[in-house]
């Protein structure tokens, strides 16, 4: 098993084949309460609750599952408030906890339920995709989307422990593990040259090392800002057009697809000499680069992206591969550059 230590927030990301299995006995240890809300989806629900919630009874502690449809649709104000009456029906107290099973919706859906419920209670984080497990189960960002906009009610609130049992991967559709690969190459573009000729071999095969050096990554540059103020942006190399994307598609192009597609029109856009190389590795994981709408369309929709600050947008530019730097660009120039990347 390995571990990483997450000092923002003080939790610990364990990874491990068979960790499920353990989660009881790990979660006990981690957290004060003795019962909990499993949060998943309809599709991880039947594959991984009936494990969890019988190794979180071994361990003394009462389980009760709320399952939601799939899908970024389902991230909404709607579900969330659910989940949060759920709790409330259950009697869960604020001793009391959340745990996430599933990919990055239930995670960040999860995640802000727990935020919000009795002004905060503790949340476990279980990552069933690699994208979960690589980004979105470790950090503290949480949200539901908004009919303006993705992720536009959130919150920051750390989870008090990550499991992450790469064997749940399994039964991931590759079409569902590539979405993933699309946050690994980012890693591997931005701040990680070895990551990144990883991400030309056959990650499938063991992912565990992969997720670890992602992981420490996201733990380094959270550490150093943990709101995102600054060095955190850079985490979302390729997300401006990446989220314009998935708005322009009313969310049916997946987080996963959309950033390949928006890191290979910044690459375009901003290191023309790197843009055949990254190509190629999101090409290799079964990704899509091309984007389907105009620069106008893009624009619009990047807009009402939460990285608009006023009169300025905050992109995150690559560099040489294993670089990334944050420039502020002005709101007028947005659609020259998207215009650019997409030539
Ligand atoms: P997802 O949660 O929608 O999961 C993708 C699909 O795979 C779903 O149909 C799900 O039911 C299914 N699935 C999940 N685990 C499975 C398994 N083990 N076996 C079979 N099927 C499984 O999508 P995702 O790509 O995991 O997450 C995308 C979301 O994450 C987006 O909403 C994005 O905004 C968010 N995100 C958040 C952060 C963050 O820091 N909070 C970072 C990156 C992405
Ligand atoms: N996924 C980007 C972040 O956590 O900041």
């Amino acid at each position: 098993m390995r571990t990483v230590t997450v000092h923002s927030g003080n939790y610990q990301v364990l990874i491990g084949p068979g960790l499920l299995k353990e989660a009881g006995e790990r979660i006990a240890q981690a957290v004060r309460g003795r019962r909990c809300a499993v949060v998943t989806d309809d599709r991880v629900g039947p594959l991984y609750a009936k494990a969890l919630v019988s190794s979180l009874e071994a361990a003394g502690i009462r389980a009760d599952v709320f399952s939601f449809p799939n899908g970024e649709q389902h991230k909404t104000l709607e579900t969330f408030a659910r989940a949060v009456a759920f709790f409330a029906e259950r009697e869960l107290t604020r001793a009391d906890f959340a745990v996430a099973l599933g990919g990055g919706v239930v995670g960040d859906l999860t995640g802000f339920a727990a935020a919000c419920y009795m002004r905060g209670i503790d949340c476990v984080q279980v990552p069933t995709t690699l994208l979960a497990a690589v980004d979105s189960s470790v950090g503290g960002k949480c949200a539901v989307d908004l009919a303006a906009g993705k992720n536009l009610a959130g919150a920051f609130w750390q989870p008090s422990l990550v499991i992450c049992d790469p064997s749940l991967l399994s039964t991931l559709p590759d079409a569902e593990f590539a979405n993933g690969m699309a946050e690994v190459i980012k890693y591997g573009a931005g701040f990680d040259r070895k990551l990144f000729d990883m991400t030309l071999g056959n990650v499938r095969e063991n992912p565990d090392p992969i997720i670890a050096r992602c992981i420490k990554i996201k733990r380094d540059t959270i550490e150093s800002d943990e709101f995102d103020r600054g060095e955190r942006k850079k985490l979302n190399l390729g997300h401006t057009i990446g989220h314009a994307v998935e708005k322009c598609s009313g969310f049916s192009i997946p987080h996963g697809s959309a950033v390949s597609m928006g890191l290979y029109a910044i690459y375009k856009a901003y290191a023309a000499e790197e843009a055949s190389v990254i190509k190629k590795a999101l090409e290799a994981n079964g990704l899509p680069v091309q984007i389907p709408y105009t620069a106008d369309e893009l624009c619009s929709a990047a807009l009402s992206d939460k990285k608009r600050n006023g009169d300025t947008v905050s992109l995150v530019l690559p560099g040489p591969i294993g670089s990334c730097r944050i420039e502020n660009v002005p709101v007028a120039s947005l659609n020259g550059i998207i215009a650019e990347a997409l030539s």
